[in-house]
């Protein structure tokens, strides 16, 4: 699940760093799910939750004959959204004459699949709402979400997720430390930051210092780790106590595990330079994964080399190529509420949300019926970082598992099939390769023609082209 792909089936997420420690949780989330509809993953941002649910997704999909479907809701703005982006990822067919969930009920009535709400917090009540009726009436669906705070709703078995296990304080040999998930953390992304690092006994003391000080917290560490190779271990150690000191000295009142984060993100963004801090802030009016055509249509023509080095900060995840084969990146969502406050701090949130709405028109007029590009039109330059996001989702650069076709969005579903007719195949071919009937291809055939207006093969390759598709 890269954060740059929304919609995951099958539950393979192949991550690109190593996972660490939680033995654990993973045992005991995959009991859970064995006995309860609806587990719910809580804890502060960055301390794992999404990494985690991801892991144990791929311990249990061969348990969901069905699939296991990954829906990334931290990118959508709208909480009257939900029940469609739950209907898109999983192909169900929305039906103007029935409520959403209604129509989402009955479809998944006979599956038995796992839905896994990812980052669930700033649309609570409509995720609780939809699980609500899934618990009712779909028997056997299972949800495993993450979410900052519980859904709270009956039925729902809540898992606190606590930070990594620190070292005792006693432990400062190397050997010691290893059994600390918190150090085994530091230690591996300090490495892959500057290969030269190794941990030398005089060394463990620090590593325990500096992820004390962390909390624990995985993405509090992970930003410390990057910094390694230009400030040395002991200069990261002194300067850990100095984040946190300027921090508590400004007032700042969050919880100890929020401050910690709070503190390693102000600092990770102070040490850029200050044409690197404003493609940082800018970038984060991406709801989800971007492309570097995006980001630099946003945060300025020359942002390549600062998107890079940021990737390097591990201030953007690693970027990932989606199946059309564009790279695309992310912001983590606890970076990015901060990359937003930093944006309107430096007044520049209408500049960036115009450019977003900018970058976005051409495709929105292509992808939106009139009435709605006259509603967006309307909202024009002066639209709020919120609404521009609303426009990017919609015209998503970011969802691979989604393409902008005109007419409407295709499903994961569609676009696959429009790749496979551009790149030549018959329908019987297809519906070979996709494991579903020949009349299942047409009936796709049909509803990618009520969107798209193309039925020809010849159109819809022309489509799968400039689109980007192929
Ligand atoms: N056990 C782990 N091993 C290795 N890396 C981890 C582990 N847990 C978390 N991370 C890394 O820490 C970062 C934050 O994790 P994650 O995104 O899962 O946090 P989160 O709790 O979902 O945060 P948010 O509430 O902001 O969504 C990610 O880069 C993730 O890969
Ligand atoms: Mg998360």
């Amino acid at each position: 699940m890269t954060r740059g792909g929304r919609v995951h089936t099958g539950g393979v997420w192949t991550p690109l760093t190593s996972f660490i420690g939680r033995a654990a949780a993973e045992s005991e989330l995959t009991r859970l799910l064995g006995i309860c509809r609806l587990v719910t993953v809580t804890g502060p941002g960055g301390v794992g939750k999404t990494r985690l649910a991801a892991e144990v997704v791929r311990q249990t999909a061969g348990r969901f004959p069905d699939g296991v479907w990954f829906i990334e809701l931290g990118a959508i703005v709208a909480a009257a959204d939900v029940p469609a982006e739950v209907m898109s990822a999983l192909d169900v067919p929305q039906d103007p004459g029935k409520p959403a969930l209604d129509g989402l009920a009955e479809a998944l009535a006979a599956r038995r699949l796992l839905l896994v709400l990812d980052n669930c917090e700033h649309v609570l009540p409509a995720v609780a709402e939809l699980c609500g009726v899934l618990l009712d009436r779909a028997d056997d669906v299972r949800v495993l979400a993450t979410s900052r705070e519980p859904l709270g709703i009956s039925g729902e078995k809540r898992y606190r997720l606590a930070p990594l296990d620190l070292p005792s304080p006693a432990d400062s040999e190397p050997d010691a430390l290893r059994s600390s998930a918190a150090a085994a953390l530091f230690t591996e992304r300090a490495h892959q930051a500057d290969p030269r690092f190794v941990v030398r006994p005089a060394d463990a003391p620090l590593i325990n210092h500096v992820v004390t000080r962390l909390d624990g917290m995985p993405l509090a560490i992970e930003l410390a780790a990057a910094r390694v190779e230009a400030l040395g271990l002991a200069g990261l150690a002194d300067r850990i106590d100095d984040a946190l000191r300027l921090l508590t000295s400004r007032g700042t009142m969050a919880a100890d595990r929020h401050r910690s984060l709070a503190a390693v993100a102000d600092w990770s963004y102070q040490l850029l330079t200050v044409a690197e801090q404003r493609v940082f802030r800018r970038l984060a009016v991406f709801p989800g994964a971007f492309t570097l055509d995006a980001a630099e249509a946003v945060a300025g023509p020359d942002a390549g080399p600062a998107v890079v080095r940021l990737v390097n900060c591990s201030l953007l995840v690693p970027p990932r190529t989606g199946a059309d084969q564009r790279t695309r990146y992310t912001m983590l969502e606890t970076l990015r509420a901060y990359g937003l406050d930093r944006l309107r701090d430096a007044g520049e949130e209408h500049e960036a949300a115009a450019a977003l709405a900018a970058y976005a028109s051409p495709r929105l007029e292509r992808t939106l019926d009139p009435g709605q590009l006259r509603a967006a039109q309307e909202r024009g330059a002066g639209m709020t970082a919120a609404a521009a996001a609303e426009l990017a989702i919609m015209t998503t650069a970011s969802a691979p598992g989604k393409a902008c076709a005109p007419g409407k969005l295709l499903s994961s579903r569609e676009r696959e099939l429009v790749i496979l007719v551009a790149q030549g195949h018959t329908n019987a071919q297809i519906a070979e390769r996709l494991h579903i009937s020949v009349r299942t291809v047409a009936s796709h055939l049909d509803r990618i023609r009520d969107k798209t207006g193309h039925r020809r093969r010849a159109d819809l390759t022309r489509l799968a082209l400039e689109e980007s598709l192929v």
